[in-house]
């Protein structure tokens, strides 16, 4: 078992709002659920994932300010914020964790402002796409960089 092991998922904007969203976009699962399976995931790689939501961007910049304290590594899905907030994105930097990008849905095959992010210069990886299994691609690179990082 890692000693740093603890992965903070950050969802930001509309991401409560999983199940009123396009199931043909988002998948079929809400909010709950998804953090459930995100949760189970994380089980089977022995990590241990904890979770915050919130739909204000400075309560998501005041939360990566502490997240230090409680997280070895971030898995975030800043949901819209993805493609604007250079706020989060300095956030996501002063916290200087391992941290991958996540998004539910393609964004690259989406409407063109989804094309951009100013966020995944400062992450290891994007995953987009893959739904629900995205976090799952997500945790496994992470424990994979908190177990290098521990040799
Ligand atoms: C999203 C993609 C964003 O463009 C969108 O604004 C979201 C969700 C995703 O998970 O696919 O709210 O981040």
């Amino acid at each position: 078992m890692l000693a740093h092991n603890r992965i903070a998922v950050l969802h930001g904007v509309n991401l409560d709002q999983l199940g009123r969203r396009d199931p043909a976009i988002y998948g079929e699962l809400d909010y709950d659920r998804l953090t459930q399976r995100i949760g189970e995931y994380a089980a089977e790689l022995e990590l241990s994932a904890q979770f915050f939501q919130t739909n204000f961007e400075g309560e998501l910049v005041e939360h990566l300010h502490r997240v230090n304290d409680i997280a070895d590594a971030i898995i975030i899905n800043p949901g819209a914020w993805t493609h604007y907030s250079y706020a989060i994105r300095d956030a996501v930097e002063i916290a200087a964790l391992p941290t991958v990008e996540v998004h539910l849905s393609d964004v690259q095959n989406r409407e063109e402002f989804r094309r951009n992010s100013v966020i995944s210069e400062i992450c290891l990886m994007t995953v987009s796409g893959q739904g629900v299994d995205g976090y799952r691609s997500a945790l496994e690179v992470l424990r994979d960089n908190l177990a290098a990082a521990a040799n």
